[in-house]
């Protein structure tokens, strides 16, 4: 099973900053790319990179679980910096939700990245395989989303995306990614970078909500309103999140709808 050693975050935005910040927190190094500013020189060419991850560091509640963590995040931009994607085991692209500006910077991705390298994109709503569709063979196969949840650190699920043609192996070595790192518990709580599928991940999660991030109706209901995008996983995963909590707690949590209320 190909192992997750390094990684690449396209997008320091709300969700890539945080990524590369979860990442780290699993003992992964990461490089966190964004955008040059218009007519920037020098370091103020990362001055995007460098605000999100500051962002990160900075926020409410904690995205590192130890402020050195961010260390393991490097900063660069999509101009002078691309060619660090041949270093990496998967690529991850959480660049702003418009198809066209993804499917662009991908064509670049395509060009230098290893044959093999996953790539992956945080979209919440775009159809994943449109996204690639007409990139090469060896791409369209080592492609798929994986749809993590705001904060990643506390939104512990990922919905795993494949398209007809992602090779089982990039699964796999996705899906394979938390046995390989889940154990890295640096702050006594297990970290859910794990990819199942939106069902079994939302049970998961059910399980998992004694955290601080709030009751477990907070969370389902957290998880309802980042799923907005989704309407199908957002069903889903409401409807498992009530059997789960219905089942624990006797009740059912307000505010939830579930495709079983429908
Ligand atoms: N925010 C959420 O709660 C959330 C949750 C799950 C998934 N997502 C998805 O994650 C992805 C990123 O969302 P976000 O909330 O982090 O967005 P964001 O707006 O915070 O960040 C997007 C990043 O894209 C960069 N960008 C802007 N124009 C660009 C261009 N032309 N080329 C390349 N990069 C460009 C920006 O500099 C910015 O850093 C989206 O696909 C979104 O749908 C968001």
């Amino acid at each position: 099973m190909k192992r997750i050693h390094k990684v690449a975050v396209l997008g320091a935005g709300t969700m890539g900053a945080r990524i590369a910040a979860h990442f780290a927190n699993a003992g992964v190094p990461s490089y966190l790319l964004d955008i040059v500013p218009p007519d920037a020189d020098g370091a103020a060419r990362n001055k995007i990179a460098a605000a999100g991850l500051e962002a990160a560091k900075k926020s409410k509640p904690a995205a590192f679980f130890k402020p050195e963590l961010a260390r393991l995040v490097t900063i660069g931009n999509f101009e002078d910096d691309l060619k660090h994607l041949g270093e990496v085991d998967w690529i991850i692209e959480a660049v702003v939700e418009n198809l066209e500006i993804k499917r662009a910077l991908l064509k670049k991705v395509e060009a230098i990245r290893k044959p093999g390298t996953i790539v992956s994109t945080n979209t919440s709503g775009l159809p994943v395989a449109k996204i690639a569709e007409g990139f090469s063979d060896d791409f369209r196969k080592s492609w798929l989303g994986t749809h993590f949840f705001n904060p990643p650190r506390y939104m512990r699920l990922l919905e795993t995306i494949p398209t007809p043609e992602t090779d089982p192996a990039a699964i796999e070595a996705v899906a394979g990614f938390e046995s390989d790192r889940g154990s890295a518990l640096q702050d006594g709580r297990k970290i859910n970078l794990n990819l199942r599928n939106a069902q079994s991940e939302f049970r998961g999660a059910a399980r998992q909500v004694g955290d601080p991030g709030g009751s477990e109706c907070s969370f389902g209901r957290r998880a309802a309103e980042v799923n907005a995008g989704s309407a199908e996983v957002a069903a889903l995963g409401h409807r498992n999140l009530h059997a789960s909590l219905g089942e624990r707690e006797g009740q059912r949590c307000s505010g939830l709808s579930s495709a079983d209320d429908e």
